[in-house]
C-alpha cells in the first residue's frame, strides 16, 4: 500500500506521520509505501523543522533526509490513501479532487480528531508525535 501523509507546511506533521508510519510498517513487515507533502510552498526543497526532527530523533525515528515537496494532483494516481493532518488540509486535498475515485482515498490520520499545528508552540512537538504515532497504528490495525 502507497500512503501519503499532508498537512500544510510539510515540515512539522506530515514528516513525522511519514516516519512513525514508514517505522511502524517495516517493524509490522508490512510492504507499505509511505512519502509526505503539503499543501503551502514556503519551504519546498529543505528539510523538516528541526523540532520535529528532535522528536522523531528522541523516540528513534530519523526524519532528517526527508525535502520538504508540493502536493501534486498527480499524488491522487500514486497514492491508495492520502492522510491529511487538519480539517484545513482536508478542505484544500478535496479541492483538487477530480473525481470520487480521488475524494475517496482523502481521510483525516486521526478519524474526526485533528492533529493541531505545532508551527508555533515549541511544547507541542512531543504530544503531537504521540497524537500520530497512537493515528499510524489505527491505521495499520484497519488497514494491513
Ligand atoms: P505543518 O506546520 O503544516 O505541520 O508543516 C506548519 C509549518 C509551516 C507553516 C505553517 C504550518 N508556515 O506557515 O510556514
Amino acid at each position: 500500500m502507497k500512503i501519503l501523509m499532508v498537512c500544510l507546511g510539510n515540515i512539522c506533521r506530515s514528516p513525522l506521520a511519514e516516519g512513525i508510519m514508514q517505522h511502524l510498517a517495516d517493524k509490522a513487515g508490512l510492504d507499505w509505501h509511505v512519502d509526505s507533502a503539503g499543501t503551502g510552498d514556503w519551504h519546498v526543497g529543505r528539510g523538516p523543522d528541526r523540532r520535529s526532527v528532535k522528536a522523531a530523533a528522541d523516540q528513534g525515528i530519523d526524519i532528517s533526509k526527508q525535502v520538504c515537496r508540493l502536493f501534486n494532483v498527480s499524488d491522487f494516481d500514486k497514492f491508495d490513501l492520502i492522510l491529511v493532518m487538519d480539517k484545513s488540509n482536508l478542505a484544500n486535498i478535496l479541492a483538487m479532487a477530480r473525481n470520487a475515485e480521488d475524494r475517496q482515498k482523502v481521510k483525516m490520520l486521526l478519524g474526526d480528531q485533528i492533529v493541531p499545528d505545532p508551527y508555533y508552540h515549541d511544547a507541542q512537538f512531543a504530544p503531537v508525535f504521540k497524537l500520530i504515532e497512537a493515528g499510524c497504528k489505527e491505521i495499520i490495525k484497519q488497514y494491513a
